[in-house]
């Protein structure tokens, strides 16, 4: 194992010893919620954003073409099973939004592209995200996580030739490159990178390529690291989906090990309102860890589920809760992870909008009013819809 995390000065005020840890936004206290220090919103921009067609992406893309009209804004997308258009049909008409399919591990296709957009701003979403995924085949993880980050690195840095006013490249990265903590303590800006699971280390190693151009090039870049999300729109194969899936389809909840494993959830709105604020007002060559402080174990935040689901399907109570099954655990499977999300807060003034309880609730009620969603991405079927809307074109 490796080293472990360094415990934050303020870590004796955090509660550490249970497994549901939030602080409701009227908790915090009462700075001003939004501190401006970077850069102007109101002038226009031409955004680059990757991955836009996915789970956090299609958020992203929803807030920033609805909040920011007078900005140019390009989806780039290579639409893997985890992209789906369907999640952007509501704003896909927007004028100043415009949808391409392309792959990152493609440079001649990116240099073109910054050729003929000539973006500002790059916010980087694109990635293979599933740790299962990388654990079967890691290449996949390399060749996007990695290679196609050093190829939007390198057209980024070529394209703007020197001249760095108003650029920046911001990165999203996750949580799991900090490694897993055992006996208490957060995840800090400063904590040394661990990564233990082919997913992590691509995604470190992609963080560790922004950092040397910042440093290399004076590239102006933001990265933030963000623990799990959860909410509408993600692909059922991450834990929140899949459970309600199965749950509906009266199939078995598998969870790994005794499901003893420790994860902050925040909801996914959350965060694409904290990657807005962090590309807006985050200062270049920072790094902002983004957190619910909202820790659970697995199996508690299962039940909890379980118990909504009793509710919303008029089962009895522990009805639900019968189709949990353990399986065995997944290989290298990291214990802890939790996120000392105080310096966004503090200096950004961004925090968690909604408790876990109401954003659980909001998220099966989305799954079950959208079951043909669900329906199609198990199925494939969402396919066919970029078929018939974009293959023409
Ligand atoms: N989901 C989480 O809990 C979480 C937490 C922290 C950070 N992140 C990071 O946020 C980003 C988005 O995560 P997500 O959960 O929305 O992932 P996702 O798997 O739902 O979406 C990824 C998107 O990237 C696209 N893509 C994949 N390979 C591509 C390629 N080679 N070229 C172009 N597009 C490609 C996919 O089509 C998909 O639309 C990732 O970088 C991930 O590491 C995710």
């Amino acid at each position: 194992m490796g080293m472990e995390a360094p415990v934050p000065q303020d870590d004796k005020q955090r509660p550490n010893d249970r497994t549901f840890v939030f602080r409701a936004p009227e908790e915090l206290d009462g700075r001003p919620a939004q501190k401006r220090i970077a850069t102007n919103n109101m002038q226009s921009r031409t955004i680059l954003i990757t991955g836009g067609a996915g789970f956090i992406g299609s958020h992203l893309i929803r807030l920033f073409v609805n909040k920011y009209p007078h900005y140019r804004i390009v989806n780039l997308d290579a639409l893997t099973y985890a992209g789906n258009l369907e999640n952007l049909r509501d704003v896909e008409q927007a004028t100043k939004y415009s949808f391409i399919k392309a792959d990152i591990r493609d440079a001649d296709v990116l240099s073109q592209l910054f050729a003929e957009h000539n973006f500002d701003s790059v916010i980087h979403l694109a990635a293979e995200s599933h740790v299962d995924r990388s654990i079967s085949n890691p290449m996949a993880f390399v060749q996007t996580n990695v290679i196609g980050t050093v190829n939007l690195l390198n057209v980024a840095k070529t394209a703007w030739k020197g001249k760095f006013e108003g650029k920046r490249f911001y990165h999203v990265s996750t949580d799991e490159v900090y490694g897993s903590l055992h006996d208490g303590g957060f995840f800090t800006e400063e904590t040394s990178y661990d990564p233990k699971s082919p997913y992590s280390a691509s995604k470190g190693a992609s963080d560790h390529f922004v950092r040397a151009y910042g440093n290399t090039y004076n590239l102006p870049f933001v990265i933030s690291n963000c623990s799990n999300n959860y909410g509408s729109h993600q692909f059922p194969e991450k834990l929140i989906p899949l459970m309600i899936h199965n749950l509906r389809e009266g199939k078995p909840l598998p969870v790994y090990g005794k499901g003893e494993n420790v994860r902050d959830w925040l909801w996914v709105e959350d965060h694409a309102r904290a990657i807005d604020v962090v590309f807006h007002e985050g200062k270049d060559g920072e790094t902002y860890n983004i957190g619910g402080h909202n820790e659970w174990k697995n199996i508690d935040l299962i039940h909890v589920l379980c118990s909504v689901m009793d509710k919303k399907l008029g089962r009895t109570a522990g009805e639900s809760a019968k189709q949990i099954t353990y399986v065995t655990d997944r290989a290298g499977h990291d214990l802890r992870y939790a996120i000392d999300a105080s310096k966004i807060d503090r200096e950004l003034g961004w925090k968690p909008s909604i408790t876990f309880e109401d954003g659980l609730e909001q998220t099966v009620d989305w799954y079950l009013a959208n079951d043909q969603w669900l329906r199609d991405v198990t199925t494939g079927a969402y396919r066919e819809y970029y078929d018939e809307q974009y293959a023409k074109r």
